[in-house]
């Protein structure tokens, strides 16, 4: 499952870097000659394809605290912070974002069930992992730190992305304030913070793996972005702003 999953996740970098991404938000078929027949049956408003995307997981992460109490300190953190994340991003997506468009119904089920898969086997994997000697070095304290600082400076980066419209305002414009000065996909930064903050909590080669290929997913995703604020903005979108890290990529 962890080689599965890093590849599957590299795969999905690749091909949002080279041009063929997930169809939502920005990226809804753009090009509008590749519009699938029957779209209009078949798309849904982006919230409720974003409920889509994260109810599933949430559900699962509250099963498996009712049907797994009592496990050791470990296993508890990684399974409360799942929790918040996924809880977090459902509430963000009913009260912060302003959604502007579509997603088709396949896309967001086939997302929805990858990330639901990916929580369960991360939960599994946890489970499983109790009872064996404990890794030399315990990082269980500082990447819970760090999932604090990433999931804080995501939600700050989402606030920032819903100021720029008043409700039911559609347009994209450049985003201000934060780390949007330096890289255009700030949110996508802290999001990985937050999981490199669950592997060090987890200290387990599955969510190890996710990560990564997380990081890499992301890396796809912000790159296409930046070229969607180049084409979009022209010359008002400043060259030195990068996609993901700041000064580097
Ligand atoms: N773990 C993973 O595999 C994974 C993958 C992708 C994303 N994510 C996470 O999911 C979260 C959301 O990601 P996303 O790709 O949906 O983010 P996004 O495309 O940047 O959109 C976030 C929200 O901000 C709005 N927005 C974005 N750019 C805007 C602009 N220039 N002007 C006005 N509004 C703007 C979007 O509206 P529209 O909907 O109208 O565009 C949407 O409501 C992030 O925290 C990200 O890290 C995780």
């Amino acid at each position: 499952m962890s080689v599965l999953n890093l590849l599957s996740l590299t795969t999905s970098g690749y091909m949002e870097m080279n041009g063929k991404q997930a169809q939502y938000a920005k990226f809804f078929y753009a090009d509008s000659s590749k519009k699938p027949k029957n779209e209009e049956n078949r798309k849904l408003l982006s919230r409720n394809g974003m409920l889509v995307f994260y109810t599933p997981s949430f559900i699962v992460c509250l099963v498996a605290l009712i049907i797994l109490p009592h496990q050791d300190l470990r296993f508890s953190i990684v399974e409360y912070v799942l929790t918040v994340h996924f809880l977090k991003r459902i509430l963000e997506v009913l009260f912060v974002h302003k959604f502007s468009g579509f997603m088709m119904a396949n896309a967001s089920i086939m997302i929805g069930v990858s990330y639901c898969i990916s929580t369960a086997t991360m939960i599994y994997s946890q489970y499983l992992s109790q009872g064996t000697p404990e890794p030399s070095v315990d990082l269980k304290y500082v990447g819970f730190a760090v999932f604090l600082i990433g999931i804080s400076g995501n939600f700050y980066h989402h606030c920032i992305l819903a100021s720029l419209r008043k409700t039911g305002d559609r347009e994209y414009k450049i985003p201000k304030g934060g780390l949007f000065g330096l890289i255009i996909c700030p949110h996508y930064f802290f999001e990985i913070m937050e999981f490199i903050g669950v592997s060090c909590i987890s200290q387990t080669k599955f969510t190890l793996c996710f990560t990564l290929g997380t990081m890499l997913l992301l890396m796809g995703r912000s790159h296409s972005t930046r070229e969607w604020y180049v084409s979009k903005f022209g010359k008002n979108f400043r060259s030195d702003i990068k996609a993901l890290i700041p000064y580097l990529f």
